[in-house]
């Protein structure tokens, strides 16, 4: 079976893992810190904060600028793992949500539209299957209107927008090292600004001291094998930028699919190849049967799973019943992905 997502862990990874049981010192060491200065670095912000999870992440991003009651409305778009908008009910505020456009992220129509009516607090863009929103324009609805940009970017480590790192785009960002994503510890978060204020906040959540504070912390063992997996980032993302321009020239003709494609302006990394069909389920199952992982992403939308505020989602509402996912990632090797790309043709003209 090739599985729908797997990680590349290397001889690094082990050893990283040996290394701190020998050494004793399995958590907040060095690795935590070597960790947190390297991602830093690859981003290019300021303050950089691990924690146990992308929701983790979330919550204590919300928590940090001041989400904490009802009235604290926060924009959130209709199609993302549903941890976007469950931060925002647990941090005690109220999520309305928006639709997304072709690139499967936030649509700033809509956006505009919610903030002139709800006049948010804060702006959720989620970075969906690995490309980035649209920044400039958000960025400049934020402005207009004073609030202030989440970037959800559990599924963007190294995405770019105009040459920019996602994650460093808005005015504080959090990520996930989940098992599946392009840096992976297994479970893990962080939390990125360039602000010191709100890195301050962030911090007070955080560390123990004068107040109270709750321990989110990662161990070594994260930070040791995050700390190899963002070495080899780059490397992966254009493996998977590779296996995705292949499958969009192998299924540019085949009929009733919608491929993904790289907006203006933006780098995809392919953390997921998303496609539509309308016979969706029928692909997966048949993908299945000859020894191939695929699944959906996402058969829900925000507004309907958590019955929240929201404005028209069309879109969102067709494509989380069109929506598939097929293996993309730097472990393939090129006999799996042919042997993909020559499945898949088959199944969709069975059709
Ligand atoms: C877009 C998005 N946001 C948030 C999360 C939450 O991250 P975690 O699973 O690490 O809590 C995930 C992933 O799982 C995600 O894909």
């Amino acid at each position: 079976m090739i599985p729908i997502i797997k990680p590349e862990f290397g001889k690094e990874e082990k050893e990283v893992v040996n290394q701190i049981i020998d050494s004793g010192q399995i958590t907040r060491g060095n690795w935590t810190f070597k960790f947190k200065e390297s991602f830093k670095n690859y981003l290019n912000v300021a303050f950089c904060h691990t924690v146990c999870s992308g929701t983790a992440a979330l919550y204590i991003a919300l928590k940090a600028i001041g989400v904490n009651n009802k009235e604290d409305y926060v924009i959130v778009p209709a199609l993302s793992f549903m941890a976007t908008i469950d931060a925002v009910i647990l941090a005690g505020g109220t999520p309305v949500v928006v639709d997304v456009d072709d690139t499967y992220t936030m649509d700033t129509f809509y956006l505009e539209e919610a903030v002139k009516k709800y006049k948010p607090k804060a702006i959720i863009p989620v970075h969906l299957f690995g490309q980035t929103a649209d920044m400039d324009k958000i960025k400049e609805i934020a402005d207009s209107y004073n609030v202030i940009v989440l970037e959800d970017a559990a599924q963007a480590h190294g995405a770019e927008y105009k040459g920019k790192k996602a994650g460093s785009l808005g005015d504080l960002s959090a990520f996930s090292f989940y098992a599946s994503k392009n840096v992976a510890m297994g479970e893990g978060g962080a939390i990125c600004t360039n602000n010191p204020e709100i890195d301050e906040k962030i911090t007070n959540w955080i560390e123990f001291g004068n107040h109270p504070a709750l321990n989110l912390r990662i161990t070594e063992f994260q930070a040791g094998i995050g700390y190899y997996q963002l070495q080899k980032l780059d490397k992966g993302n254009a493996r998977r930028r590779e296996i995705a321009a292949l499958y969009n020239k192998e299924f540019q003709d085949l009929p009733g699919l919608v491929l993904p494609y790289e907006a203006e302006n933006r780098k995809h990394i392919y953390h997921i190849y998303a496609l539509r069909h309308l016979q969706r389920n029928k692909i997966i199952e048949k993908l299945i049967e000859n020894g191939i992982g695929a699944r959906v992403y996402y058969d829900y939308t925000l507004h309907q799973l958590r019955n929240a505020l929201h404005l028209p989602c069309e879109k969102a509402e067709q494509f989380k019943d069109e929506l598939l996912a097929i293996p993309v990632y730097s472990a393939l090797t090129d006999d799996e992905v042919s042997y993909i790309i020559e499945t898949f043709k088959k199944i969709v003209k069975s059709l």
